[in-house]
């Protein structure tokens, strides 16, 4: 875990309220996995007091000792409203690579991402790792879904990875007029995948998780709990074991990414 004080060296909007930040960082980032985070927290002032999570969109290298580390977010309080308003130049206390991150996928077997709104956001660095096995390139399908055509984020970074790409609306705005969970029940009806990696709110994650137990197909969830400290002293993210109700998980220690036979979800 590395507590570094980062230049931004790129922000950009992507939405009408979602914005793309790079941070230089730590070589130490070369080796995150895809679903950890970082807690951010800009230094001058006291508001907010705490940092904030936000996953790993992306990492990549950019020399023998720095690493650019991209981070996708929605502005939605306070945080995020000020982070909005940093520049290139300005810095940000960061600290990470933190939690448990998506396993390695099974040897072989279709492969689906299914990344609801701003669950989008590990899912572009998962995709980049996992397509780094060329092999496994044909096994990758993604299902994007939003409530409108503006929240389908990142569908180019897919594409650009040579991906292909279900998409979904509330609306019908953009691809189908229907919930992200139909088409990837229809995809397993007709091609089972190995392994299903999710993030997104937690209605859609309850829902795949159910696919893990009615078709008995390995799901791995990322799940968005509040969370004060981080590092699995304040309890705040707790979540509760499903197999013994009594027992509590740190979503921030344990998590991020659960196998969802593990985890009680909402
Ligand atoms: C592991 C993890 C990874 C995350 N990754 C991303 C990401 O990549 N991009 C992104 O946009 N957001 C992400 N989030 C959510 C992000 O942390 C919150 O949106 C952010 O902390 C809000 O801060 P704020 O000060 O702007 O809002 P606040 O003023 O603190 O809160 C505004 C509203 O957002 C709600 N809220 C705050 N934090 C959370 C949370 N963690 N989950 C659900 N609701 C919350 C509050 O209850 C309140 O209603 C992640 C959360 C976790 C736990
Ligand atoms: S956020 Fe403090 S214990 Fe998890």
């Amino acid at each position: 875990m590395i507590d570094e004080r980062m230049e931004i060296i790129g922000a950009e909007p992507v939405s009408t309220d979602c914005y793309r930040m790079t941070l230089q960082a730590h070589i130490g980032y070369a080796d995150a996995r895809p679903g950890q985070f970082v807690m951010v927290r800009i230094p001058d002032g006291l508001t907010p007091l705490l940092r904030r999570p936000f996953s790993i969109h992306r990492s990549r290298r950019l020399s023998a000792s720095r690493t650019a580390l991209e981070i996708l977010y929605r502005v939605v309080g306070k945080g995020t409203r000020r982070l909005a308003g940093c520049r290139p130049g300005d810095r940000l206390d960061v600290l990470g690579p933190l939690g448990r991150g998506f396993s390695d996928p099974p040897a072989s077997g279709p492969l689906f991402l299914a990344a609801g709104g701003m669950g989008v956001a590990p899912m572009v660095f998962l995709a980049d790792r996992l397509c780094r096995d060329e092999k496994r390139r044909r096994d990758i399908r993604v299902f994007l879904g939003g409530r409108t055509a503006e929240e389908l984020l990142c569908r180019d970074r897919f594409e650009e990875l040579g991906l292909p790409v279900v998409l979904t609306t509330d609306d019908g705005s953009d691809g189908d007029q229907c919930l992200v969970t139909y088409p990837i029940e229809e995809q397993i009806r007709l091609i089972p995948p190995t392994m299903i990696y999710a993030c997104g709110p937690p209605g859609m994650l309850s829902c795949i998780a159910g696919f893990a137990d009615t078709y008995g197909i390995r799901v791995e969830v990322s799940i968005e709990t509040l969370m004060a400290c981080g590092l699995g002293a304040c309890l705040a993210c707790a979540v509760a074991d499903r197999r013994d109700r009594q027992r509590y998980r740190h979503a921030c220690l344990h998590g991020p990414v659960f196998d969802a036979r593990e985890i009680l979800l909402p």
